[in-house]
C-alpha cells in the first residue's frame, strides 16, 4: 500500500499503540496501587480486610487480563504488518497519546459487539433487521445475489459486511480508521477457530460494576471464523479511506445497488455531503438502507468548526431533505439498543435508532 506522510504517521502511531498495549494497561493498574498506598491507613486497612474483595489481589488479576487483552494486540499487529506497513519496526515504536491509547481498550469493545455471542442481542436488533431486509428485497433463489454490490460504510470490525457477504452478495467495507481496518483485518482473516480467543473488554473503567469480577469478565472471541463461511462465491472487499473521498468521485458513480449504513451519518461534519456521496454511488433505482441514531460526532468539536462548520439536523429536517434528493423512503421504524454495552454494567446508554430502506430515483429531479 501507498500512504503520504500523514497517513504513515497516523498508521505507525495505531501499529505502535496496539505494542504499547500491554504496558499502558499494566501502568494503568501501578497507578492504581500507587493511589491505593497513598490512602489513609484506616481505608487501607478496610479495603483490604476483605479476603474476597481484596484489592491488591484483584489488581494482580487485571495485569493477568491485561496479559490476555495484549494477545490479541500483538496478534492484530503481526497479522497488520506485512499487509499495512511491512517496514514497521515492533522495537521502535512512536511516543502515543493517551487518546490513541484509549482506541485500543474501545477497539476491545468493538470486538465484543461484532464479533463475540454475548454482543449476538445488539447485532439482532441492528445487523438482523438489516439483512432480514436484503433478504426480502432479493430473495435467495430469485437471483444471483453475487451481481449484487453492497457497500457498507464505516464498517467498523466488518461484521455487518461480512454477515452481508456470508449470504451470497458481493459486498465491500469501507473503512478509515486503522484500529479498525487492522482488527478487522485480522478477525476475517487470520482467525481459525470459534472461542479462540478470551478478552476482558472492560477491565479499563473502575465504575458502575457490581462486583469486582464483573470488571474482569471474560468474553471469548470470535463467535464465528469468516474464512469457513465466505465460500459462496461472492466478492467481499474492504476499501480503506474516507467515505467522501473514496466514493465522492465520477469513478464510484452508479457502482452499487444497495448502500448499508449502520451508527455511521452521524460520524459526518456535514450529513448532506454523506447523502450526495451516497446517491453518487447507488445506481437508479438502489437501496439505502439506514440503522442508527443521530449523535453527531462533530457537533462539540470547537477546532473544526473554524474551518469546517459542522451542521446537525434533526430527523424530520434530514427526511424531507431525502426527499428533496430523491431517496423514497419505502419503511421507517424505530428500534431500542445497547451499543458496546456491558450487561453487567449498572450503567447502559439505550439507543433509539431509527431504521429505514429508502430508494433512490435519479432521473427526472428537479435541479437546485
Ligand atoms: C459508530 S462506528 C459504527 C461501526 C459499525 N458500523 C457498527 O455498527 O458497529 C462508526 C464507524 O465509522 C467510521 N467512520 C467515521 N467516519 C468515516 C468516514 N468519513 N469514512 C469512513 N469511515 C468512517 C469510524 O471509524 C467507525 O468505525
Amino acid at each position: 500500500m501507498e500512504y503520504d506522510e500523514e497517513e504513515e504517521k497516523i498508521l505507525k502511531q495505531v501499529l505502535s499503540a496496539f505494542v504499547l498495549y500491554r504496558k499502558y494497561g499494566h501502568t494503568l493498574i501501578q497507578q492504581k496501587r500507587k493511589l491505593m498506598s497513598q490512602l489513609p491507613f484506616e481505608h487501607k486497612g478496610l479495603l483490604l480486610q476483605d479476603s474476597e474483595n481484596n484489592f491488591l489481589k484483584h489488581l494482580s488479576r487485571l495485569d493477568d487480563c491485561v496479559k490476555r487483552n495484549s494477545v490479541v494486540a500483538d496478534a492484530i499487529v503481526k497479522a497488520g504488518i506485512p499487509v499495512f506497513y511491512p517496514n514497521f519496526d515492533v522495537n521502535n515504536v512512536l511516543h502515543v497519546s493517551s487518546e490513541m491509547m484509549q482506541k485500543v481498550s474501545g477497539t476491545l469493545k468493538q470486538l465484543a459487539r461484532d464479533w463475540s455471542e454475548e454482543s449476538a442481542n445488539e447485532r439482532q436488533a441492528t445487523y438482523v433487521p438489516i439483512l432480514q431486509e436484503l433478504d426480502s428485497l432479493f430473495p435467495l433463489g430469485s437471483i444471483d445475489r453475487s451481481q449484487i454490490h453492497i457497500l457498507v460504510p464505516g464498517s467498523g470490525l466488518g461484521r455487518l459486511a461480512f454477515d452481508i457477504a456470508a449470504q451470497g452478495f458481493s459486498c465491500q467495507g469501507n473503512e478509515f480508521s486503522y484500529f479498525m481496518l487492522l482488527t478487522s483485518h485480522y478477525m476475517l482473516n487470520c482467525v481459525s477457530t470459534i472461542n479462540e480467543f478470551v478478552i476482558h473488554p472492560y477491565i479499563h473503567s473502575f465504575s458502575n460494576h457490581v462486583t469486582r469480577d464483573n470488571q474482569a469478565a471474560e468474553v471469548a472471541i470470535p463467535d464465528v471464523v469468516p474464512s469457513e463461511c465466505l465460500n459462496h462465491g461472492a466478492f467481499f472487499s474492504m476499501a480503506a479511506g474516507d467515505f467522501i473521498e473514496v466514493y465522492g468521485d465520477k469513478s464510484s458513480e452508479n457502482r452499487f445497488q444497495v448502500v448499508v449504513t449502520c451508527f455511521f451519518i452521524d460520524t459526518a461534519k456535514n450529513i448532506l455531503s454523506y447523502l450526495d456521496v451516497i446517491k453518487n454511488c447507488l445506481v437508479d433505482g438502489g437501496y439505502w438502507i439506514n440503522v442508527g441514531p443521530l449523535l453527531y460526532h462533530f457537533e462539540n468539536d470547537c477546532d473544526s468548526q473554524h474551518e469546517n462548520p459542522t451542521i446537525e439536523l434533526t430527523l424530520d429536517q434530514l427526511l424531507f431533505i431525502m426527499d428533496s434528493m430523491g431517496f423514497e423512503v419505502l419503511k421507517h421504524d424505530s428500534t431500542a439498543t445497547k451499543y458496546m454495552g456491558d450487561k453487567r454494567s449498572m450503567l447502559e446508554w439505550i439507543y433509539h435508532p431509527h431504521f429505514w430502506v429508502s430508494r433512490i430515483q435519479k432521473a427526472n429531479l428537479q435541479q437546485f
